[in-house]
C-alpha cells in the first residue's frame, strides 16, 4: 500500500546502501523534479551529497533566489551556484532559429555542468561515484517505451547529463508520477512554492522569445511573466491550470497608443492550457476579468509591450510552447 511516508523510507534506505560513503551530485533545475530527488538524497546521505545550479540567465524571476535560499533552507543541502548567464547569451547572439536555441542551450549547460562536476570531484573527500537525476515514470515510458511518438522538439533537460558521463544514476523518482512526486516533496518539507511549480521547459525563456534572445527582452519577458503568475495565483488558479506560458513577440510590432502619444511595441501572449500530461492540451477558459487584470498590469508596468494577445489553439495542432 502506497504511501509517501513508505516511499521515503524505502528510498532512503536504497540510497545509503547504494552510495555507501562515497559521494553523489545532483543537477537542480529550480523544477519539482530535481528538487524532490535532491531533497530524498539529502535526507539519505546528507553532505555526501553536493547539488549544482547553472544559473543560465533564462530563469523566471525570483527563481535563482528561490534555489539558494528557501531550497538550501528547507534541506540544508551544500549548493553550488554557477552564474554562467554571460555565456548563454554570447552563445545565442544572433540565432532566432527555435531547434538551434535549443541546441546550444543544451550543450552550453552540459559544458557548464562538467566544468562544476569537475571541481566538485577534484575536491578533498571520498569519489563522487554517483549522479542524482529526478526521472518520472513517464519519463522512462516515454523514452524507452518505443511508442513511436515523432520527436517534435528536442527537449532539453536541465539537470540532464551528456551520455558519456561517467557516473552510476541514482534515479529515486523513476516508478512516481508527477502528482506523487509533489507528496513526496511536500512530505519531505519543501516550500510550496517549489513543489507546487507549474512545469518549466529547461531552456528556460529562451524559448519563449520568438526571435533573438537578449538580455533587454529577457527582462521585460521576465516582467510579464511575473505579473500573469502573480494575477493567476492571486486568483487561486494557478493549481487549476497545467502552466502559462507567457511569450515574447520579439519580432512583431504593433501601434498602440499610451497617455497622449503613439507607441510602437511588442505583443506578448498568453497561453494557458489544462492538460493531464502536457501530450494534449486545451487551452484554459480563465475568467475575462483575470485575464484583463493580466493585460492591464503588463501593458501598464511593461516597458515596450503595447499589447496582450491570448492563445486560443489546443494541442494539436499546436504544441504548449511557441519554440
Ligand atoms: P510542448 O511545447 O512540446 O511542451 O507541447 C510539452 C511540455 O514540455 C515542456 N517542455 C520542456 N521541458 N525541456 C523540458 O524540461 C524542454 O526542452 C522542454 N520543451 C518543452 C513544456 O513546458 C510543456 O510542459
Amino acid at each position: 500500500n502506497w504511501t509517501t511516508g513508505n516511499v521515503i523510507e524505502e528510498q532512503v534506505e536504497a540510497i545509503r546502501k547504494q552510495v555507501g560513503d562515497k559521494r553523489a551530485i545532483c543537477g537542480l533545475s529550480g523544477g519539482v523534479d530535481s528538487a524532490v530527488a535532491a531533497a530524498l538524497v539529502q535526507k539519505a546521505i546528507g553532505s555526501q551529497l553536493t547539488c549544482v545550479y547553472v544559473d543560465h540567465g533564462l530563469m523566471r524571476k525570483g527563481e535563482t533566489e528561490q534555489v539558494e535560499k528557501d531550497f538550501v533552507a528547507a534541506t540544508g543541502v551544500q549548493l553550488k551556484v554557477v552564474d554562467a548567464s554571460e555565456r548563454f547569451l554570447d552563445a545565442l547572439k544572433g540565432v532566432t532559429d527555435p531547434e538551434e536555441k535549443r541546441k546550444i542551450i543544451g550543450r552550453e549547460f552540459i559544458r557548464v555542468f562538467e566544468q562544476a562536476q569537475a571541481e566538485i570531484v577534484a575536491d578533498e573527500g571520498p569519489a563522487v561515484e554517483f549522479l542524482v537525476q529526478g526521472t518520472l515514470y513517464p519519463d522512462v515510458v516515454e523514452s524507452g517505451g518505443g511508442t513511436g511518438t515523432a520527436n517534435i522538439k528536442s527537449h532539453h533537460n536541465v539537470g540532464g547529463l551528456p551520455e558519456d558521463l561517467e557516473f552510476k544514476l541514482i534515479e529515486p523518482l523513476r516508478k512516481l508520477f508527477k502528482d506523487e512526486v509533489r507528496m513526496v516533496g511536500q512530505e519531505l518539507g519543501l516550500p510550496e512554492e517549489i513543489v507546487q511549480r507549474q512545469p518549466f521547459p529547461g531552456p528556460g525563456l529562451g524559448i519563449r522569445i520568438v526571435g533573438e534572445v537578449t538580455r533587454e527582452r529577457l527582462d521585460l519577458l521576465r516582467e510579464a511573466d511575473a505579473i500573469a503568475r502573480e494575477e493567476l495565483t492571486a486568483a487561486g488558479l494557478d493549481r487549476d491550470i497545467w502552466q502559462c506560458p507567457v511569450v515574447l513577440l520579439a519580432d512583431v510590432r504593433s501601434v498602440g497608443v499610451q497617455g497622449d502619444g503613439r507607441t510602437y511595441g511588442h505583443p506578448i501572449v498568453l497561453r494557458p492550457v489544462s492538460s493531464e500530461d502536457a501530450m494534449t492540451a486545451d487551452w484554459s477558459r480563465l475568467p475575462y476579468d483575470v485575464l484583463a487584470r493580466i493585460s492591464t498590469r503588463i501593458t501598464n508596468e511593461v516597458k515596450d509591450v503595447n499589447r496582450v494577445v491570448l492563445d486560443v489553439t489546443s494541442k494539436p495542432p499546436g504544441t504548449i510552447e511557441w519554440e
